[in-house]
């Protein structure tokens, strides 16, 4: 229908006779002139009717968002337009036809839009139709097309694996899919194609990619939806550095291709017990300082009960030094961020603030003059500095001082948004002890092989296991995680052993799987990377849904079709399933 599209005329075209097609963008009547931008995909460009010409009816009657089809000569324009690349020219229109009305929005089309969340949700093809959101799909064409020719420069292979599974139910909550054939059977959909992949290793395929959608049923979150894709690989005979360093030269390449930014690499790489004592977080946001410090020692020599009586039932006293920010906190702002440390499970938070020379706040009364100078050395406190102190159980300590560490961090301006920092945070506990069921669970998932030696700990001294683990963390996101896979079964039952599961549990839950390593199953490992959370911080987006065409809104609905919906009692009775409201 076209011969040229709205992003590409420019002063050279002048006297070229062009078609085009597009959205009406915004129509303006200037002293009997109609300008129309005309909008498609590629950008805008500006025509003009004249009310001497046969279609100025046609034009007068064109509103917003109106599908029009015009043809007519590329003029050079008297007053440019600098702000887009057809802004030096215009369209004088020799013929106009209507392709298709439109009624009148329900939200404006453009990158400054007031809509509320909810009605770009309900009419996400017109959200969609923002030129920001097309930028952002567009973008995420460009980085799935640039991970793509990554892997098959590399020898990687794209295999996909069903959707259709087996629930496995560790780690979140599987959903499942009712078959029809086998009443009162389910399948479950894919949490991530762990095991697929890794049966793929035990198939000899040694480079295995896809972008993979993944299932969860878990609570929505800025960063978390219940259907996301997944970048997932998978290779042979590989240790830890491999893998990273074929991570490292992805995110090189997307970065490169998507943006023209150069990363460096090699990443900087952080234990997570450093990442946890020194940022409060598994997921460091390294783009500003204000480390945690432990000041246990100094504490038990106060006279503060709460503090010694924490260190007492082995905790431990920790804080955070906010530089130069004592005057923007009143007691008012402390109580909002002791609300805040408590929602971490801090039990409280006390505070010092140093001014003109003298420390006080909160605790101040039971430190002796010596003991406040003491603080104020081992802190290197400024005049202006504000000390924040969480008496707890060290995980509690670093949580919720981690927690006010990114809040203060936002509130005080101390993040450089032009920042990408990488960073891999490795060697993690293998196990996690779940307080409630009382027993140790597997901090990523069953098949994390032990770092090298602690294979003889599984039973004996699970809490001092560490996994050869790595998450792939950028400005404090978990962008990616992965680790080097048991690759022998006997150490693949010790860790079903080690996590509380019997031989039978194991042989019912994953027995195909485990039989599969029976058969010669390469050293392998591999990692998967948030698709989604990746453009998001791409594009500098802080909620996945402006990266997803059609996501579901924080209810877990999706407010344009209305699913989940119910379904006939037809369709139950089918399926065998009576539904309990
Ligand atoms: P993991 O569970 O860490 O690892 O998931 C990998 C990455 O997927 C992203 N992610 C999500 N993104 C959006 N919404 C969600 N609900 C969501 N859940 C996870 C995160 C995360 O880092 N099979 C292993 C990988 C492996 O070991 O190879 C796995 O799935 O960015």
């Amino acid at each position: 229908m076209r011969t040229k599209n709205n992003g590409e005329l420019r002063i050279s075209n002048v006297g070229e006779v062009v078609t085009l097609v597009g959205w009406c963008s915004k129509k303006r009547d200037l002293g009997g002139l109609v300008f129309i931008d005309l909008r498609d995909r590629w950008g805008i460009t500006q025509i003009v009717v004249n009310p001497t010409n046969e279609y100025y009816n046609v034009a007068v009657d064109v509103k917003n968002e109106y599908v029009l089809k015009a043809t007519g000569k590329v003029v050079e324009r008297e007053s440019k337009n600098k702000n887009i690349p057809t802004g030096e020219v215009e369209v004088i229109v020799e013929k106009l036809e209507i392709l298709s009305s439109a009624e009148v929005t329900p939200m404006i089309i453009a990158d400054n839009t007031d809509a509320l969340e909810d009605t770009r949700m309900k009419y996400r093809y017109l959200d969609l139709r923002r030129p920001q959101m097309q930028y952002n799909m567009k973008l995420r064409h460009k980085a799935a097309m640039s991970i793509r020719n990554y892997f098959d420069a590399l020898d990687f292979i794209e295999v996909e694996t069903p959707v259709f599974g087996k629930s496995t139910p560790e780690g979140a909550r599987d959903f499942l899919v009712p078959s029809r054939v086998h009443k009162g059977e389910f399948y479950a959909l894919p949490q991530s194609p762990q095991l697929y992949k890794q049966l793929l290793m035990v198939a000899g395929f040694e480079r295995y990619f896809q972008i993979v959608k993944c299932f969860r049923d878990e609570d929505l979150r800025a960063d978390r939806q219940l259907e996301f894709t997944q970048v997932d690989l998978e290779m042979s005979f590989v240790d830890e550095p491999d893998v990273q360093a074929l991570v490292e030269g992805l995110l090189k390449k997307v970065w490169k291709d998507c943006l023209n930014i150069d990363i460096a690499t090699p990443f900087m790489h952080m234990k997570w017990t450093d990442a946890m004592n020194n940022y409060g977080s598994d997921k460091p946001d390294t783009r500003f300082e204000m480390l945690l410090s432990d000041i246990s020692d100094w504490a038990l020599t106060t006279e503060c009960g709460f503090f010694k009586s924490a260190i007492e039932n082995g905790g431990n006293v920790k804080c955070i030094v906010a530089k130069d920010a004592a005057n923007k906190y009143s007691r008012k702002e402390i109580d909002r961020l002791t609300l805040l440390a408590k929602k971490y499970h801090a039990g409280g938070l006390a505070w010092l603030k140093y001014e003109n020379g003298v420390l006080n706040g909160s605790v101040a009364k039971f430190v002796s003059d010596e003991n406040k100078d003491n603080l104020v050395a081992k802190l290197g406190l400024n005049n202006n500095d504000l000390v924040l102190i969480v008496a707890d159980k060290l995980a509690n300590c670093n949580q919720s001082l981690g927690a006010l560490r990114l809040q203060l961090g936002r509130e005080l301006d101390l993040i450089d948004n032009d920042k990408f920092n990488f960073l891999w945070v490795v060697d993690w506990p293998l196990f996690e002890y779940n307080e409630e069921e009382g027993r140790y669970e597997a901090a990523h998932h069953p098949f994390t092989s032990p770092k090298d030696g602690d294979e003889d700990k599984l039973l004996t001294d699970p809490a001092n296991c560490y996994a050869k683990a790595y998450d792939i963390v950028l400005n404090g996101y978990e962008l990616g995680g992965g680790s080097i896979r048991i690759h022998n079964q006997e150490i693949q039952s010790k860790m079903f052993k080690a996590i509380g599961l019997t031989d039978e549990d194991a042989s019912v839950k994953f027995g195909y799987f485990v039989n599969a390593l029976k058969y010669g199953t390469p050293p392998h490992g591999g990692l998967a990377i948030g698709f989604d959370r990746l453009v998001m911080l791409l594009t500098k987006n802080n909620n996945l849904r402006e990266v997803i065409a059609f996501p579901k809104a924080a209810s877990a609905k999706c407010p344009m079709s209305g699913a989940p919906t119910e379904v006939t009692d037809a369709q139950l009775a089918e399926l065998g399933i009576k539904v309990d409201k």
